[in-house]
């Protein structure tokens, strides 16, 4: 059910909030607000994982191992926790049995009439093809028609990218067209799919469709 009008009114609904966790695979699956302590492992993975994350991720200035240093975190941190204070994102980290493993962001939220965002994800490469990129986004995309208010979600992906084409499909975003040469990625314009979802295509939830298909279970 969608939140009153009068919870709309807050500037940051459904900011801060844990999610999960569900059991999928790979293991239990939870998405927490974003730490300062993640520095660690947010670099850590990121840096041997180039080669996994760079072909579908903005182009960034500087090297990679640049951009993904230890010390590189603190202000990412800081702009995403300022943007969520302030209800325009929803910036988390995603946990495989309790541990770090990768980041989830709802995007872009826009209110009023719209009440619309994006939604981005990476995991590690350690844990890929175990469910943890579905079912995070199955638990916040659920927060976002639920306690964060919002009517929309999209999701962009090179047509290249299966494995991410798989996780939405199996979330349930149905694809909307092609946006021509629509994002820097890797240094040049790629093409991208737009997947999406309206709160009234949710039904009773991603979640709950995941666990009605066995791909997950509740705790
Ligand atoms: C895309 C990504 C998030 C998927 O994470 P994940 O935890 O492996 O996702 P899931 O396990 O929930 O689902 C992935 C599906 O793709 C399948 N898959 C993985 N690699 C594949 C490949 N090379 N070819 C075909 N299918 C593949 C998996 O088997 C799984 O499908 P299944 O459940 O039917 O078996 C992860 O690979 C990643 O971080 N990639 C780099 C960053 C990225 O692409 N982010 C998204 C940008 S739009």
């Amino acid at each position: 059910m969608q939140p009153a009008a009068y919870d709309l009114e807050s500037r940051h609904p459904g900011w801060p909030a844990r999610l999960g966790p569900i059991r999928v695979a790979a293991g239990d699956v939870a998405v927490r607000p974003i730490r300062l302590r993640d520095a660690g492992d947010w670099s850590r993975t990121r840096l041997r994982d180039q080669e996994h994350l760079e072909p579908w991720e903005p182009t960034g200035p500087g090297p990679w191992r640049d951009r993904n240093s230890y010390w590189s975190w603190p202000a990412q941190w800081t702009a995403l926790r300022s943007l969520a204070r302030r209800g325009q994102c929803l910036p988390y980290t995603i946990t495989l049995d309790g541990e770090f493993a990768g980041q989830i962001t709802v995007g872009n939220v826009i209110r009023a009439s719209l009440r619309s965002a994006w939604v981005g994800y990476w995991v590690s490469s350690s844990v890929v093809k175990g469910g943890v990129a579905t079912a995070a986004v199955a638990l916040v995309v659920d927060h976002a028609f639920s306690s964060a208010g919002l009517h929309r979600i999209e999701a962009t992906v090179r047509p290249e990218n299966t494995p991410s084409i798989k996780v939405l499909t199996k979330a349930g975003f149905r694809q909307e067209g092609l946006f021509k040469r629509y994002l820097d990625v890797a240094g040049d314009w790629r093409d991208h799919y737009c997947y999406a979802m309206t709160v009234e295509e949710s039904g009773p939830g991603l979640v709950a469709r995941l666990v009605a298909a066995g791909r997950a279970e509740y705790l």
